[in-house]
């Protein structure tokens, strides 16, 4: 990419999905990179922004269906700037969160190859611009907690006592990676002494053209249906007034009430 400079990875935020949604650096740097390393959420019209002539490789990793091993990640990434190729590692979202940046990081560093971080829209970001809503608000949440809820892997990880205490009061809770079992997340953090009545709302594919909206109380999502994949939920009094285009109404759950 650089003439006589040294080789370099790029590890780039690809954002949610949208390609209006990258940073221009981003957009310049998936244009000019000699390989293109990107992950699987990383969608096909931001892949194909990349040079005819770049080596374009899938290394994604989908609930832990490992096609490929983060050590060889780790070794193609060092082998391509080894060989003067100038390497994006490109990341869904922002490369920080949820990216196992600090591990591409250390390899990178142990090895003496240079490398820079280019951020991303992250999908919690992402979710609420669609939604209108802010993530913070001065009346009611002055923090965001962010948190992975890792259940789409039928991993159990159980941290909702530790959510529920800092959610109590001002604090949006954001879960990436909710999985499937929205119902048993929100009977924990009910159990756990987090108010039913907190708006909660799940979004799945942002910014894509498919995306899906959901908006109800922490009780109501017992009722919501499987949530597409990939998907994010957020919750807190923060996005009481938030635009979702589906709102849970039956029987059994809560109706939220604006
Ligand atoms: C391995 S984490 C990577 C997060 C990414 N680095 C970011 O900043 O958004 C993958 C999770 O991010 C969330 N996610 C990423 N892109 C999304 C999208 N377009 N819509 C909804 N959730 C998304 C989902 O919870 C997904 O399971």
């Amino acid at each position: 990419m650089n003439p006589g400079a040294e080789a370099k990875v790029y590890f780039v935020g690809a954002g949610p999905g949208d390609p209006e949604l990258l940073t221009v650096k981003a957009h310049s740097l998936i244009g000019r990179g000699d390989v293109i390393l990107h992950d699987d959420l990383v969608s096909a019209p931001i892949i194909s922004l990349a040079g005819t002539n770049a080596r374009v490789v899938n290394v994604g990793k989908r609930c832990g269906a490992k096609a490929i091993t983060q050590e060889e990640i780790n070794r193609l990434m060092i082998s391509f700037a080894q060989r003067g190729m100038d390497v994006v590692r490109l990341k869904g979202g922002d490369p920080s969160i949820f990216g196992r940046l600090g591990e591409e990081i250390t390899a990178l560093a142990d090895a003496g190859i240079a490398f820079e971080v280019v951020p991303g829209i992250t999908a919690a970001v992402a979710a609420a611009a669609r939604l209108a809503t802010p993530l913070t608000d001065r009346r009611s949440s002055s923090k965001i907690l962010i948190v992975s809820g890792h259940r789409a892997c039928g991993t159990e990880r159980g941290g909702e006592k530790e959510w529920a205490k800092l959610i109590a009061e001002d604090t949006t809770l954001v879960v990436y990676m909710p999985g499937s079992d929205l119902s048993g997340l929100s009977r924990r953090l009910i159990e756990a002494g987090t108010s039913p009545e907190i708006p909660s709302i799940v979004v799945s594919n942002v910014s894509a053209p498919q995306e899906q909206q959901l908006m109800t109380t922490l009780d109501g999502l017992f009722c919501a249906p499987v949530n597409a994949s990939p998907s994010i939920l957020l919750i807190g009094w923060a996005l009481r007034g938030a635009k979702a285009h589906e709102f849970i109404e039956n029987e059994f759950c809560r109706v939220p009430v604006y």
